[in-house]
């Protein structure tokens, strides 16, 4: 322990090579120091993301000169700065999207994207929502354009991201149709404010969507799925409709005809989070300041949190993500 309070190290997940969960051990290492520009965070929770299982299977490598500990996104409470850093922000309670390293007792993050703890959030509510409220706002509203009054489909709506692009089109004046794998999951989807929830393995989304819309189709769809979805989107999407790709939980190459692009005059486009700048990520964290913070504190709108684990069970979470019965969010808590 330093004179500082922080101690010299910390329990973290390592990755022991890439594979199934069971390569997420805990493990000791020394506690980062914060650069120029960086805060460091006493972890108090930590959210489990998609993209998290796709970095320990090997498919989804840390941007250069991140490391490679999971974990996009925690809450806690800064105990050190570094240089150009406001010293009074040691003490703040934050929650912070970060570009690796959240499964750890201690975690660096960029000065702008460790933003105020929403007021009335616990530290787990509160890592609950940088990764998927930057993710759907950035893809959603800033590439998707979603205005009030239209209409998005969202595919996999009970998924983290699915919950928070429900809630979030809800807030903002259009109506959501959704895609679930089961009746439970459509139940939870109209609760929180869908108005469609398409069970797809029992119905068929292009023909019901289209119901939905009086045969004019979705005007955006926000698609993490891809292979045989990417066909049938630019089939039901509206005319000038936006189809806006952030994931392929099926394959990402397909034979597609895409003459309807054409016809109906469609934007097809996409976006990963992580490699981005963190100047591009600090214009989402002040937008989401501005217009999603009020919402998360008047309790508008806000995280779904499915299960809590201890950090060390890190692996479990991992083993629950991918049976895929979760709704929302899985979440690692520190020891208090
Ligand atoms: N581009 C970005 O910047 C970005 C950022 C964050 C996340 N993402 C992506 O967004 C997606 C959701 O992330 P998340 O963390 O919210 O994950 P999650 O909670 O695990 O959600 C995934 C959901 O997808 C549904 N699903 C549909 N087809 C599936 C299939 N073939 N295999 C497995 N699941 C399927 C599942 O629900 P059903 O039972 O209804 O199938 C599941 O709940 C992931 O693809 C992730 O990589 C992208």
């Amino acid at each position: 322990m330093t004179a500082t309070g922080i101690p010299a190290d910390m329990t973290y997940i390592r990755l022991h090579g890439h594979g199934g969960p069971e390569v997420l051990e805990p493990d000791r290492m020394p506690v980062p120091s914060p650069a120029a520009g960086e805060v460091l965070v006493r972890v108090a929770a930590a959210g489990v993301n998609r993209p998290d299982v796709e970095q320990r299977r090997g498919n989804y490598p840390p941007p250069p000169g991140a490391s490679d500990v999971p974990g996009l996104e925690i809450a806690g409470i800064i105990v050190a700065v570094g240089e150009g850093v406001a010293r009074t922000r040691v003490g703040e309670a934050v929650c912070a999207l970060v570009h690796s390293g959240g499964y750890a007792e201690y975690c660096l993050a960029s000065d702008p994207l460790a933003l105020p703890v929403p007021k009335g959030f616990s530290m787990v509510q509160a890592a609950a929502v940088p990764e998927t409220f930057f993710t759907v706002w950035t893809n959603v509203f800033d590439r998707g354009g979603l205005k009030p009054g239209e209409t998005l489909l969202v595919h996999g709506g009970s998924s983290g991201i699915g919950t928070t692009a429900i809630q979030l089109a809800k807030a903002f004046g259009s109506r959501v149709a959704v895609t679930v794998g089961n009746g439970l999951k459509a139940d939870a989807c109209l609760k929180l404010g869908a108005d469609r929830a398409i069970n797809y393995n029992t119905e068929d989304f292009v023909a019901e969507v289209k119901e939905f819309t009086d045969g004019r189709g979705p005007n955006l769809i926000l698609d993490m799925v891809g292979g045989s979805y990417i066909a049938r989107n630019i089939r039901c999407a509206a005319q000038d409709g936006r189809i806006v790709q952030i994931g392929f939980l099926e394959s990402p190459k397909v034979e597609v005809n895409f003459a309807p692009l054409m016809v109906k005059r469609l934007t097809y486009t996409g976006s990963t989070l992580r490699p981005r700048s963190v100047t591009e990520k600090a214009a989402i964290a002040r937008a989401l300041s501005d217009k999603v913070w009020p919402l998360l504190e008047a309790g508008t709108v806000g995280p779904v949190i499915h299960t809590v684990l201890p950090l060390a069970e890190a692996a479990e979470a991992h083993r629950l993500m991918e049976e895929s019965r979760h709704i929302g969010k899985i979440m690692l808590e520190t020891e208090p």
